[in-house]
């Protein structure tokens, strides 16, 4: 039947959460995991100059991460944005790092 492979092939995209950073160059960069990310690295060049974020946190199976961090360091240095989930538009910062938890 058609409709099991549909159903299949969805579950990993509805089973994590999802970290959506929109850039003022139009760049869309997308990460997404099952529990806590950890610091993260965004090695992007140039740097993402980050003005929108959009974070989904429900994760099937595991924990829902609640909050997201952006930082302007690597190695998750200098906090520069905070906030659970949600659609989120900010004022433009450069972003080197991140973490979900
Ligand atoms: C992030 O980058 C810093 C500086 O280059 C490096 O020291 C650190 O190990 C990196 N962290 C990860 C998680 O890759």
């Amino acid at each position: 039947m058609k409709a099991s492979v549909f159903v299949v092939a969805l579950i990993p995209l509805v089973s994590a959460w999802s970290l959506e950073l929109k850039t003022t160059d139009k760049r869309t960069v997308n990460t997404h995991g099952t529990s806590d990310s950890g610091c993260k690295n965004l090695s992007f060049s140039p740097v993402l100059n980050v003005n929108h974020a959009k974070f989904s946190p429900k994760t099937d199976w595991h924990t829902d991460p609640g909050t997201f961090e952006l930082y302007a360091n690597k190695n998750c240095d200098k906090l520069s944005y905070r906030n659970d989930g949600g659609s989120y538009s900010m004022t433009a910062r450069k972003i080197r790092s991140y973490k979900v938890y």
